[in-house]
């Protein structure tokens, strides 16, 4: 939420800080803005996105060897020019990018009003770069630095900021507390970024900032403390991201061409993990930690967005086949609502990104409850990566597109591998039991490449329902969270309203939208929930709704019965999940791109959510 970029060295600031903005404007596209140094500052920022900067930049941006830049997804004050980051202090000696909340700014901007400093946003940045100016301008001898730690010393809340001062030239302060921060190690320059994509090409050699660290970053040198000065540890790591990665290839959008990946991305994430002989699993992530998830009382999924209705997946999962009590709870609920834990109870976040506030902080709550803490995450190196004590990679590479597709499936197999995996350890299934089942995951990435081949006549079933309003999605069983993530596609991309249900709830209320406007989406491929839900499909039918039904292939009862149908491939309803969500992802995009969505960057979204 909200990008980052900075810039010091022995180059002109402006490419990278233009070229790195956009390789995080997923983060935010409401506004972006570009501050450089030559030892006055200036600065260049519009509403809109970081195409709409470029076009504004005069070439008086390409000067000065420091820089900073942001993208901006707009919590205080509505995106609007005045509002885009960079911020200025008053007097000018500072300029700032920020992501994240600054909680007690009123209370901040009051003491700082009644001193004489005027603001001309409504920011909670602005506020804290002129609390900065305040110290560097009141203190005696207090340099950019100093300034820096006392101001951040007065702040609640959380912040990934990145600071130039006029008067300190060829010098960028960086600090954390919450939101993330990634340094880049150049030959000659260094460079700063919410995340390690725009370093691509860059730098091979990387940095994570820890949470409450600081570096004072000049041309030749870096050092990094905590905000309160004292010593930090830090680690390098090799970049782990190619430029293919963050490409669109030949694909009008990253989100269809990440659709057309999983068959990749799936497997990429079981290989290595299945035998040769798909007689066994092993998660080296988890060697250490699994004779305790084995005996684990409960297992309590955390996660948000997609990532939570991976975690319902899971739920169906690990207690279908290992047994073990599971509760899903939606981090942002989980951390507020002081949860009985024990230490034999297990938490597993499950976040793309790794960097979701709110299962970050449901994470160290848990821990500190006694629990142990493991995660299912994207990123290598991320927040959730550093702070659980063991975990499992999905192995799904940059996912760029807001909407998450290939994230989600990889979140699917990993928990699949792992309710196997689990199930084995406790004798609830036999040797022959799992390596049938293991065989059944390797298969499906053949099998949705079949899925995806006939993406056309998707395009086609969507041309059909483009001007509806409102969409309902049933599912049973394990596909009620495929139903979930179907709709929320849909609603995420196209702005239609749609909504996912449990196929037996309908009777509850839902049924009273169904008329012959209404589209709904039934997840019934056969399996054992099939007699139930060819009922609910009846009880649809006979208020005129218009189904669309994912359907095993050559199921000819509910091609008869429905409007339209999307076939998947026959599969153990273990792995059904993995296959039911590609013509509901295919779906969406279809639906939002014939009504001239922007499909990548749909409106208000951001792809890493870094605020509460
Ligand atoms: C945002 C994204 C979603 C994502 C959710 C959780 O809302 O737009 O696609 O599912 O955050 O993110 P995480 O990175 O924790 O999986």
């Amino acid at each position: 939420m909200c990008g980052i970029v900075g810039y010091v060295g022995k180059d002109i600031a402006y490419p990278f800080l233009i070229q790195g903005l956009k390789r995080l404007e997923y983060r935010g596209y409401d506004s972006a803005g570009i501050a450089v140094s030559d030892g006055s500052l200036r600065v260049q920022k519009c509403k809109g996105k970081v195409a709409d900067l470029e076009r504004h930049v005069g070439s008086d941006m390409a000067v000065g060897n420091v820089g900073i830049g942001h993208t901006r997804w707009a919590t205080h004050g509505e995106p609007n020019d005045r509002n885009a980051h960079p911020h200025f202090s008053m007097n000018g000696h500072f300029a700032l990018v920020h992501n994240g909340i600054i909680e007690n700014y009123t209370e901040l901007k009051r003491d700082l009003e009644q001193k004489g400093y005027l603001f001309q946003s409504e920011t909670d940045t602005e506020v804290l770069v002129n609390l900065i100016d305040f110290f560097y301008t009141e203190g005696e001898e207090v340099n950019a630095e100093t300034a820096v730690r006392q101001a951040l010393a007065r702040v609640v809340g959380a912040f990934g900021i990145a600071v130039i001062c006029e008067g300190e030239k060829d010098q960028l302060i960086v600090a954390r507390r919450g939101s993330p921060l990634v340094i880049g190690i150049g030959q000659g320059s260094y460079f700063v970024a919410s995340d390690q994509t725009p370093m691509i090409g860059y730098s091979e050699n990387i940095i994570y900032l820890n949470d409450n660290d600081m570096a004072i970053i000049n041309k030749n040198c870096l050092t990094i403390k905590t905000v309160e000065d004292k010593p930090a540890r830090f680690k390098i790591s090799r970049i782990s991201k190619s430029v293919g990665e963050i490409d669109k290839g030949d694909f009008a959008h990253f989100m269809l061409k990440e659709i057309f990946e999983q068959p990749k991305t799936i497997g990429d994430t079981f290989r290595g993990r299945i035998s040769a002989d798909r007689h066994s699993i092993s998660l080296g992530g988890l060697l250490e930690v699994l004779p305790r998830l084995t005996v684990a009382r409960r297992i309590i999924l955390i996660g948000c967005g997609t990532s939570w209705h991976a975690a319902l997946v899971g739920e169906y999962l690990i207690e279908t086949y290992a047994r073990i009590p599971v509760e899903v709870e939606l981090a942002s609920e989980f951390r507020y609502r002081n949860p009985i834990l024990s230490a034999d109870d297990v938490v597993i976040a499950i976040s793309q990104s790794g960097e979701t506030t709110d299962t970050l902080v449901a994470i160290r709550m848990a821990r500190e409850k006694g629990a142990t803490i493991l995660g299912i995450c994207n990123v290598a190196g991320s927040s959730v990566a550093r702070e659980t004590d063991a975990g499992i990679f999905t192995h799904a590479g940059t996912e760029i597109g807001v909407a998450s597709t290939k994230a989600f499936t990889a979140q699917v197999t990993v928990l699949t591998l792992l309710a196997l995996k689990l199930a084995f350890e406790r004798n609830e299934i036999s040797s022959n039991q799992y390596s049938i089942l293991i065989s059944e995951l390797s298969g499906i990435p053949d099998k949705i490449r079949t899925i995806l081949a006939g993406h056309l006549q998707i395009k086609e079933i969507a041309s059909r329902y483009k001007e509806a309003s409102n969409a309902l999605y049933l599912g049973r069983g394990s596909l009620f969270p495929i139903a979930l993530e179907g709709a929320l596609k849909l609603k995420e991309i196209s702005y239609l309203h749609a909504e996912g249900y449990a196929a037996g709830e309908m009777k509850h209320g839902p049924i009273a939208l169904v008329d012959d406007n209404l589209p709904v989406v039934v997840v019934s491929p056969r399996d054992s929930y099939y007699e139930k839900i060819v009922s609910n499909i009846q009880e649809v039918k006979a208020r005129k709704g218009n189904i669309i039904a994912v359907v095993t292939e050559g199921d000819e009862l509910l091609k008869e019965m429905v409007a339209d149908v999307f076939e998947i491939p026959d599969s153990h309803p273990a792995v059904t999940p993995l296959l039911a969500i590609i013509p509901l992802q295919l779906f969406a995009y279809y639906i939002a791109l014939l009504r001239g969505c922007d499909v990548d960057q749909p409106r208000n979204l951001a792809k890493s959510v870094t605020v509460e």
